[in-house]
């Protein structure tokens, strides 16, 4: 159902050009040429490109999306720019099809918080890193606990509010994970989204 309602909004939301980012993950990224990245959610593929131009022909990049019209936005544009070393591939976070120990760097922006199993994600990306590895993450969290009649209600997590988890859990959920050198870049003020009082923040981390 999740997944559902998920892939109907992005799909929608695909042809548009609104900001649906909480963060500025790439900026903080620092991809370095011959890299091997991933971006999780990647939408309609911007951030996919801007690492492929960094990485280099040495480097790879793979987007991670789940919504159709993403995908299909996204496979259009690096066939448009003539990019080479990206690909666009249709999973879910909780099960990445990417070899262990296998990425140097991971980003993502507004994605996270839509993911039914946090912990799952977490530990795939742990998996995919190669020691050493990072993330650079932007995501929502909630100011406090969702209600739980807003938690699964499909329509609301897809909008990215209500499968937030507080600022405590959110650092717990990582350390647990095994990532260490946990920084945080940027942090807004609580804002209100949907019913709930939220906050983004870019956040990072090391295996
Ligand atoms: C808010 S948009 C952000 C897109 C892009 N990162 C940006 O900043 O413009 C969230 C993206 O994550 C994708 N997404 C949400 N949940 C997902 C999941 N469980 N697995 C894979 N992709 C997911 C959506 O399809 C959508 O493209």
């Amino acid at each position: 159902m999740i997944t559902e309602a998920i892939n109907e909004r992005y799909t929608s939301l695909s042809e548009t050009s609104c900001c649906l980012s909480c963060g500025g993950a790439i900026n903080h990224a620092k991809p370095q040429p011959g890299e091997t990245c991933v971006d999780l959610g990647s939408g309609r593929g911007n951030d996919v490109i801007r690492l492929a131009e960094e990485v280099g022909e040495n480097g790879f990049v793979f987007g991670i999306d789940i919504s159709e019209g993403m995908i299909a936005k996204a496979n259009a544009t690096l066939e448009k720019f003539e990019v080479q070393n990206a690909r666009i591939l249709k999973a879910e976070l909780e099960s990445l099809p990417l070899r262990d120990d296998s990425i140097h760097l991971v980003i993502s922006n507004c994605t996270i918080n839509h993911a039914s199993d946090k912990p799952a994600v977490w530990s795939e990306v742990y998996r995919i890193l190669k020691s050493g590895g990072r993330f650079v993450v932007s995501d929502i969290y909630a100011v406090q606990p969702i209600a739980e009649k807003y938690r699964n209600d499909p329509a609301a997590v897809a909008e990215c509010w209500a499968g937030s988890v507080t600022r405590a859990e959110y650092l717990t959920m990582l350390e647990k994970a095994g990532f260490n050198d946990i920084k945080i870049f940027e942090e807004s003020e609580p804002y209100a989204k949907g019913q709930a009082e939220v906050a983004s923040f870019t956040i990072s981390g090391r295996k």
